[in-house]
């Protein structure tokens, strides 16, 4: 009975503490039914298969398992519905994910998108309305993080640019939006940008404009500094001339006048040589300033105090990757920064350090394998030599290194390993043909033209043009 009222007592203060927030998504791919909340596009049938993994390096097997890209060069669109309609009138908005680019991501987008009660989801794809576009986008050497809001049917750009990262860890996505309309970017829990965003998305034309009628006051005097008129020239100023003859130059012995002329000394510098006079500068007492054309209120301007609102029922990635594996987790879409704050601490932030750890053992087991390797090289060839003077008789060993789940190392001769080294492939039904990979420098020009035809088309489905610009 005493326990009981204990544990009674300490529910209602979890409740009073949490009833403010709503969850209208929290996703982490941890159980086998994610395949049930989540609904792939039909809008053509051969968009990318995604699947659920830890990767090849990770905290927890389980815990760090997330939605992940599994086919080199494709169209992604897969979507899930909130638990209610979310509408952000009077609430904060924070949609929060992580992007693991594990697989060195070249070219390809990691970002969410927020999608409103019409929202279709076996049709979606690029051109599908959404509320808002979040998260990283990596080509090449353009890395940023998008942010977009749709406002009156139109999608807005942030203006401010965020880098993303672009190593293969994990990184965490938050996006907040206030009633009071401002909005802040997080990555990793670091603020990278923050602003209103009737400023930063450019949704409203300005507050105020520069007057074009307004015309610069004839009296208007713009010259900082003026000679002093009180300052004379002194009286024993000499105009002592730029240059004199050189008193130290000679005629030359065998100057002729008659053929060479009357003989000159060149010139010199003259030391005594002050310059014009001029008067010194002294601070204009009728200085005004520099004249800027006033601004005035702008009559184009209305203010719109909903500009921050979306109705929001499904979110969905919509993504275009040349190479796969990418892995999406800790999904959450709240009204509360504070469970936001709590979810990173129990996701991100947790299993950060030892993400970390595992890659660093994993790339030190690479290290290892590919020195073993190329010492294996070199002793091929030391016995092919001893060889042909011994008839063969030695045995070769050939030791391959294998990197266990847990991070043990496994060594086995290569007649034992399996087929399929590459544990992702082996989960994945389908594996992409030659024209389906990435362009490298053995592929050919129809395939480069082929994956920049369909890279083309991708943008244009999106709408969204890339800024190339170097970084
Ligand atoms: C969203 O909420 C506001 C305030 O409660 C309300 O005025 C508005 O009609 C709502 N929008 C929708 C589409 O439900
Ligand atoms: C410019 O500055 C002077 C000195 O302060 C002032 O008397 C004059 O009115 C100013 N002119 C204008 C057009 O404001
Ligand atoms: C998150 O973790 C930090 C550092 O441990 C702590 O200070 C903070 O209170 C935590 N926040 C929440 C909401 O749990
Ligand atoms: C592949 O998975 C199997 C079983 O899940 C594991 O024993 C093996 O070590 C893994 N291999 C690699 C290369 O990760």
């Amino acid at each position: 009975m005493k326990i009981r009222g204990i544990f009674f007592a300490a529910s209602i203060l979890t409740l009073s503490i949490i009833a403010s927030a709503e969850i209208y998504l929290k996703e982490t791919f941890s159980d086998a039914d994610w395949e049930k909340r989540w609904i792939q596009s039909q809008h053509r049938d051969d968009l990318g298969k995604f699947t659920v993994s830890s990767g090849n390096f990770y905290a927890d097997e389980i815990e760090s398992r997330g939605l992940k890209t599994s086919q080199d060069a494709k169209f992604y669109a897969i979507s899930t519905k909130l638990n209610k309609e979310f509408n952000n009138t009077n609430k904060d908005l924070i949609v929060q994910f992580s992007v693991k680019h594990e697989q060195n991501i070249d070219c390809g987008g990691g970002y969410v998108k927020l999608l409103p009660p019409e929202f279709d989801a076996l049709s979606f794809k690029g051109e599908s309305p959404y509320n808002i576009m979040f998260g990283p986008d990596i080509c090449g050497t353009t890395r940023i993080v998008h942010v977009i809001v749709n406002y009156q049917n139109e999608n807005k750009k942030i203006t401010k640019q965020i880098i993303a990262p672009s190593d293969q860890l994990t990184h965490l996505y938050t996006l907040i939006i206030k009633p009071d309309q401002t909005y802040t970017v997080l990555v990793d829990n670091k603020e990278e940008a923050s602003g209103k965003l009737e400023e930063d998305f450019k949704l409203l034309p300005p507050r105020e404009i520069h007057d074009e009628n307004a015309k610069k006051p004839d009296n208007w005097d713009e010259e900082p500094l003026i000679p002093d008129p009180n300052d004379k020239k002194p009286d024993d100023w000499v105009d002592a001339p730029r240059t004199i003859p050189d008193p130290k130059a000679e005629k030359p012995d065998d100057w002729d006048d008659e053929s060479d002329g009357v003989w000159e000394p060149p010139h010199i510098p003259n030391p005594e040589f002050k310059g014009e006079w001029e008067p010194k500068m002294i601070e204009n007492p009728n200085y005004n300033g520099t004249w800027y054309t006033p601004l005035i209120p702008n009559p184009a301007y209305k203010e719109d105090k909903t500009l921050h609102v979306f109705n929001t029922l499904y979110i969905g990635f919509d993504l275009w990757q040349v190479k796969s594996g990418t892995i999406f987790d800790n999904i959450l879409v709240t009204d509360d920064i504070e469970e936001a704050k709590k979810f990173s601490n129990e996701t991100f932030m947790k299993y950060r350090d030892a993400e970390l750890e595992a890659k660093r053992k994993l790339d030190d087991l690479e290290t290892e394998k590919t020195k073993s390797e190329s010492e294996k090289v070199n002793k091929d060839d030391d016995l092919e030599d001893d060889e042909n003077e011994n008839n063969g008789n030695d045995e070769i060993i050939d030791l391959d290194v294998e990197i266990g789940s847990g991070g043990q190392i496994k060594v086995t001769k290569p007649d034992d390993l399996p087929e399929a080294q590459d544990n992702t492939s082996t989960q994945e039904s389908t594996t992409p043909t030659t024209s389906e990979l990435p362009p490298s420098p053995s592929s050919t020009k129809d395939e480069n033209d082929e994956l920049d035809k369909s890279f083309n088309e991708f943008e244009e489905e999106i709408g969204i043009r890339r800024e190339r610009e170097e970084l």
